[in-house]
């Protein structure tokens, strides 16, 4: 009897717990600034004072944007809302969430540059931290958005994104807007898959009101990666999409490969030496206007395959299938898209072949297939 009272309440806290930690996937307060400082906390757009925006604190050359506000002659757009805010140099904002102990969790954040110099952004939650590098454009209107991962070694993370950039013009730098979190759950690899999180399914926080995926950045190791399972080794990021917005393969979400050889996905798997694989996995078009001649480069170890694919810029894919005979206990799967490709609709857009759907067997019997 009491062991039964006991399940039920435990299994109300766990529900509770999961009501209360509900917030989690999503907006962290005031995320998307809607909420602004005091008329008398500013002196024309610069923020004065360390709370006066709420639910973060600031520090440095920090401006309160209003969407449609003119700087030169550029109108600056904010994608969430009417407000964002605009990190000067060495500015940041911070914001404590309480988060769960030794669990994984995912930033996405929108960003834009306003100047032409290249642009970077210090994202940490101590002791990791990652500096996001905003070189490449790759949505039109100038915003993208962009994960990074940690591990909580605490209940609470105090969350910081800072410009470390030091520019001539103190007002010169990124516009933020729309910071989300999400708790991750790295999946594992089963007999049905030797690859972890192979169809992408896992991974950061997507904005509903957003049309152009979220950029996984380059050197993220496979222990913090937003995506989970998977490495982005290459010098520039991969976009991670979704169904919603886009075409993709298979399930809900997907890969981009945006970047040509400079942005490849990679992963490792535990492979017998001698014997037979199959490494299977879908290449096709995100349905956004990124059409031409494409090419995946598939690698498994030192075997390699080359998948071709037309694009028509209107979605579709075509399945391709590796077959190799592992020499380690570890093999390198990787991908890559051969070539560089900009949207018809948009030539200041990079774009490139989906990549979903990946699965890696082992070939019982090579003879027989
Ligand atoms: C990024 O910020 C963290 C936390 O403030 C700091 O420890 C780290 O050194 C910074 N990285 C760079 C490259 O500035
Ligand atoms: C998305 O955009 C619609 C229309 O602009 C707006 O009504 C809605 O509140 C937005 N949703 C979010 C989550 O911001």
């Amino acid at each position: 009897m009491r062991g039964s009272v006991l399940a039920v309440v435990a299994v109300l806290l766990c529900a509770t717990c999961r009501l209360g930690c509900a917030f989690i996937d999503g907006l962290v307060p005031n995320g998307n600034f809607e909420l602004g400082p005091k008329p008398s906390d500013m002196k024309g757009t610069v923020v004065i004072g360390k709370y006066a925006i709420p639910k973060w604190e600031i520090s440095g050359f920090v401006e309160y944007i209003k969407s449609g506000q003119k700087q030169g002659d550029m109108l600056l757009v904010v994608p969430e809302g009417a407000f964002a805010v605009r990190l000067g140099n060495e500015a940041s904002i911070k914001q404590r969430l309480r988060v769960q102990k030794g669990m994984y969790y995912s930033i996405t954040f929108s960003a834009a540059r306003t100047c032409a110099q290249e642009e970077k952004l210090n994202i940490s939650v101590a002791p990791d931290s990652g500096v996001l590098p905003m070189q490449t454009l790759y949505s039109s209107n100038g915003w993208d958005s962009y994960a990074w991962a940690f591990q909580a070694e605490l209940d609470v993370a105090e969350i910081v994104i800072h410009n470390p950039g030091v520019e001539e013009d103190p007002a010169c730098g990124p516009l933020i807007d729309s910071i989300a979190i999400r708790a991750l759950y790295p999946p594992k690899a089963t007999n049905k898959n030797l690859l972890k999180n192979g169809g992408f399914e896992e991974g950061p926080y997507i904005f509903q009101n957003t049309s152009w995926g979220v950029l996984i950045p380059p050197n993220i190791e496979d222990d913090h990666s937003p995506l989970p399972g998977w490495m982005v080794e290459s010098l520039k990021a991969v976009k991670y999409i979704d169904s919603a917005h886009f075409s993709v393969p298979g399930g809900y979400r997907a890969i981009e490969l945006v970047a040509g050889k400079e942005s490849a996905i990679a992963q490792v798997a535990r492979t017998i030496p001698g014997k037979t694989y199959t490494l299977f996995f879908a290449v096709g078009d995100a349905s956004n206007s990124c059409e031409g001649s494409m090419i995946v480069e598939a690698f498994a170890g030192r075997d390699t395959i080359k998948v071709p694919y037309e694009s028509k810029g209107k979605g579709g894919f075509k399945r391709a299938v590796l077959r190799f005979k592992a020499v380690s206990t570890r093999t390198r799967i990787m991908f890559y898209s051969t070539f560089y490709t900009m949207r018809s609709d948009d030539f200041s857009s990079l774009c490139g072949p989906v990549v979903d759907d990946v699965v890696l067997l082992s070939v019982r019997n090579p003879r027989l297939m």
